[in-house]
Formats: C-alpha cells, sequence, structure tokens
C-alpha cells in the first residue's frame, strides 16, 4: 500500500467507525477494518481515532504480536512539523523513592539488630 504523510489536523477528523485513524509514534494507523477484530475491543479505538493514541498502546503493553500487526494498518507517516521525538521506550522505576526509602528502613534496622545479636552471643562465650 503506498504510504503518504499526513498532518494531525486532516487525522483529527478521522474519528468515526466508519473511518479510523490514530498516531502511534508518529506513524498513521488505519484500522477501521481492524475495529471489530481488536482483542482490546472497538470502544478503545474508537477512543483514540483521530488523535496520537501513542501513551495509550503503550500503556497497554501490547505483545510482539500485536506490534508485528501493527504494520498491516499502517497507512503513512507525520509531516516533518507535527512529528514529536520518538521516546525510547524505557522501563523507567517510578517507585524509586520508596524502593530506597524500604531499603534505608531496613539497613537502619537490621544493622543494630544484627550488632545486638553477634554482642549478646560472644558475651555469653567469653564472660560465662
Ligand atoms: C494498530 C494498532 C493496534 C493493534 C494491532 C492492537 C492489537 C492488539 C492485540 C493483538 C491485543 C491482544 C493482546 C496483545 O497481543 O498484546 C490487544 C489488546 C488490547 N489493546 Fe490493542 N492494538 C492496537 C491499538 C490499541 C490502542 C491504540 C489501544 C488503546 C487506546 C489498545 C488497547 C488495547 C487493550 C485495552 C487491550 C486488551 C489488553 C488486555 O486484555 O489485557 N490497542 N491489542
Amino acid at each position: 500500500m503506498a504510504q503518504r504523510k499526513f498532518t494531525r489536523k486532516e487525522i483529527a477528523e478521522r474519528n468515526n467507525k466508519n473511518d479510523a485513524v490514530f498516531i502511534i509514534d508518529n506513524n498513521v494507523f488505519d484500522v477501521t477494518k481492524f475495529l471489530d477484530e481488536h482483542p482490546g475491543g472497538h470502544e478503545v479505538l474508537l477512543g483514540v481515532a483521530g488523535k496520537d493514541a501513542t501513551e495509550d498502546f503503550n500503556d497497554v503493553g501490547h505483545s510482539l504480536d500485536a506490534k508485528e500487526l501493527m504494520v498491516k494498518y499502517k497507512i503513512g507517516t507525520l509531516v516533518d512539523e507535527d512529528r514529536v521525538e520518538v521516546k525510547k521506550q524505557s522501563v523507567t522505576w517510578t517507585v524509586k523513592d520508596e524502593g530506597e526509602k524500604e531499603s534505608s528502613f531496613v539497613s537502619s534496622w537490621k544493622f543494630p539488630v544484627l550488632l545486638g545479636i553477634l554482642v549478646t552471643v560472644l558475651y555469653t562465650y567469653l564472660f560465662s
């Protein structure tokens, strides 16, 4: 299928079940024929039709199979002016702070407790 360039403005109008198009990572997908086949249902696809669905798509954590399937529905890309930088899929750890808090909590009680046990054992052996 011939691939062409689209503006975000023209995609915005293609937001219904007879013409459902969205953007993922600056690529444009026409999912009109896929609506009834999508394992996640047609509602979610229609919900993002006409829009940039990158975040929603990534939030679901689609499988490799899904990503391969997408190729079939790609109809083009965004014009240069409308492109955004594609964020590398990185595993960001938003609970990092909590993790750090936990580990400092662990070391803050484990160390004195272990020291206490060690001293008790030594004391028992040395002075009994
Ligand atoms: C051309 C684009 C898309 C393709 C080819 C696609 C394909 C698939 C496939 C194959 C699955 C089954 C699970 C898996 O293999 O990951 C799935 C599930 C799902 N998809 Fe998509 N999808 C697309 C776009 C989207 C978008 C834009 C959204 C959100 C707005 C979405 C939301 C979901 C949800 C909610 C599920 C169900 C997840 C679950 O049951 O755990 N999908 N999709």
